[in-house]
């Protein structure tokens, strides 16, 4: 009787249109460093399958790991999926995809799976808003181990969001830094505009062309 009565409330919580998640899981790596984690990239994407350290992982349908060469000289890091990357768990598919694989093609002379394409965060954030800090904190350690495996000479780094969490920059505007290539330990590290950003302003194409070709001058 007394589960008839507790069904009953949950459906009709449900026809209110109430959802049901599990609780956050602590998971075993919540605390771990980048020795603990695994050494290659299949083995970490097994590793952070079922990750729900912040709560993005409440509202997504895929993570979306990265992909490409493991031993890519040139990886781009963007901010994050969207709606695309999270139903394909795809990194860049949708239009912004399109045209990071024309940069990739035309002004590289390179294919999509001669790079290394990740996101600052794995799973995508609602309406597609840009990563909190709390967020891109536990997802960085596993984007830093993938860095650490790949090794590529040179990152490029998607927007100003990318920059400023890779870089921790976080008065960096990218209009500011973008061309300028840094260190990034044993990598170099080029900002420059997110291709949604060149999607809603043609125009500055063509600085990305620029600081696509000082790129390519040191491939
Ligand atoms: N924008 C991003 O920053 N990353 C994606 O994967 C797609 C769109």
């Amino acid at each position: 009787m007394q589960q008839m009565k507790l069904l009953q409330s949950l459906y009709q919580q449900r026809a209110f249109g109430y959802q049901y998640f599990d609780d956050i899981k602590s998971v075993p790596f919540e605390n771990s460093d980048l020795s603990d984690m695994p050494s290659t990239l299949t083995q970490l994407a097994t590793y952070i399958n079922d990750c729900s350290l912040c709560n993005l992982s409440k509202g997504r349908k895929h993570i979306v790991f990265g992909e490409g060469n493991v031993h890519a000289d040139l990886m781009f890091i963007g901010e994050g999926p969207g709606e695309l990357e999270d139903n394909s768990g795809r990194p860049f598919v949708g239009r912004a995809g399109e045209l990071l694989d024309r940069i990739i093609q035309n002004v590289l002379m390179l294919k999509r799976e001669d790079v290394y394409i990740a996101n600052i965060v794995k799973c995508r954030p609602p309406a597609n808003r840009a990563p909190t800090e709390e967020e891109v904190a536990k997802c960085k350690p596993f984007l830093i181990k993938q860095i650490e495996i790949v090794k590529p000479k040179i990152i490029i780094a998607l927007g100003a969001t990318s920059y400023s969490y890779l870089t921790g920059d976080m008065s960096g505007k990218i209009s500011r830094v973008r061309g300028e290539m840094i260190n990034f330990g044993t990598s170099k590290l080029m900002p420059t505009f997110h291709p949604s950003y060149l999607l809603r302003n043609p125009s500055a194409k063509k600085e990305v062309m620029s600081d696509m070709l000082k790129v390519k001058a040191i491939l």
